[in-house]
């Protein structure tokens, strides 16, 4: 569900809600109900206003995630480039997780997310901050040994 219609119209109110938020996801490790109520409470906003915000944009996570967010675009572009459920299912086999699932170790949570803005450079995963594109399995390979550590 799309946020609410009150943040729709005030795109200033959308734009402190979305801040608070990372904030908020920064203070606690994710939007724990505490978090969305005191962002709730800060904004003059209904909490369930504040959760829908926090459940529709892939940026915020309502449960604890691994040390490493793994974001596979399941998009219409990149599907149509079909390199995408290649790598999903690569990656799930590899760390023995599903989409949404976060690995045993706590160190990583595969999530399919709508895009990446890298509509072009399919197959392409983001980890936390960094866009990887173009990928091949080797490539991840290396880049889940070096988070791993080795
Ligand atoms: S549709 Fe996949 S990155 Fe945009």
């Amino acid at each position: 569900m799309a946020p609410g219609l009150f943040v729709k119209q005030d795109p200033a109110k959308r734009a402190m809600l979305l801040t608070a938020l990372y904030v908020a996801q920064e203070q606690y490790g994710h939007l724990t109900p505490e978090a969305v109520q005191r962002v709730a409470d800060r904004l003059n906003m209904p909490p369930g206003e504040v959760y829908e915000a926090a459940t529709f944009y892939s940026m915020y996570k309502t449960k604890p995630a691994g040390r490493h967010v793994i974001q596979v675009c399941e998009g219409l572009s990149c599907h149509l480039a079909g390199g995408a459920e290649g790598l999903l299912e690569y990656l799930q086999e590899t760390l023995g997780v599903k989409a949404g699932e976060t690995t045993p170790d706590g160190l990583f949570t595969l999530e399919m997310v709508q895009c990446l803005a890298s509509c072009g450079t399919s197959p392409a995963m983001r980890i936390n901050d960094t866009l990887y594109e173009n990928l091949t399995t080797d490539q991840v390979d290396m880049i889940l040994q070096e988070l791993r550590g080795g």
